[in-house]
């Protein structure tokens, strides 16, 4: 059965550009962002691999992990992170799992036969520091991801976790966020202290209260 958001991330042993892992034992307590590509020597991945890697500081200031995941061996990604570092102007500086016999993306649900029988679909999952799935998304192979996008949801998620806070559409960093509607009335001054706008008894900005 496909995961679904508030699911447990399901753990697994892994093989990795960067050594062996325990995806729950290498998460910590850290956040954490699961994303497959189809196939190495490929040029839309090519191009996603090459951006994480320059954006992933990032991710780091945010405390999200970042770990790549394709059907491919180790050698075959090791010898097209060469090509990535070359053509992108980067050096990939995450790991990627080698999952030849796809435990982990069937694990994941990553493999839609429809689609394509034997390689992955590229799939995100942002995974919380409580191991749940807070994210998922699913791209076709012939579209390559927006990752500001994925940040954007990252700094979403957090906001939310940390302050109660939801986000209108479109937010970026720094706009005003929406109070949770189960706060009550007269429990915002005291939680917002920033102050906010009652637009309707459910519609209720505050700044954003982390800046
Ligand atoms: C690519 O990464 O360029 C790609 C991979 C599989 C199908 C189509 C494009």
């Amino acid at each position: 059965m496909a995961l679904r958001l508030g699911d447990i991330a399901p753990d697994f042993f892994a093989k990795t550009t960067h050594g062996n892992i325990n995806f729950h034992d290498w998460l910590k307590d850290s956040w954490g962002i699961l994303f497959s590509h189809p196939k190495d020597y490929t040029p839309v991945c090519t191009t996603e691999l090459g951006y994480m890697s320059k954006i992933k500081p990032e991710f780091d200031k945010r405390n999200v992990k970042i770990l790549a995941i394709s059907v491919d061996p180790i050698d075959s990604h090791c010898g097209w992170i060469g090509d990535i570092n070359e053509t992108q102007n980067t050096t990939v500086n995450f790991p990627i799992i080698a999952d030849p016999s796809r435990e982990i993306s069937n694990l994941y649900d990553m493999i839609h036969p429809k689609a394509d029988d034997t390689l992955t679909v590229r799939s995100v999952f942002i995974i919380g520091p409580d191991k749940i799935i807070k994210l998922s998304i699913t791209y076709p192979a012939s579209t390559g991801r927006n990752f500001d996008e994925v940040l954007r949801v990252v700094d979403s998620l957090q906001l939310t976790s940390n302050y109660q806070v939801a986000t209108p559409v479109n937010w970026k960093n720094g706009d005003d966020c929406i109070i949770v509607p189960s706060i009550p009335a007269d429990d915002i001054p005291q939680k917002f202290p920033k102050g906010h706008k009652e637009i309707k008894p459910y519609l209720r900005y505050t700044p954003q209260p982390d800046i």
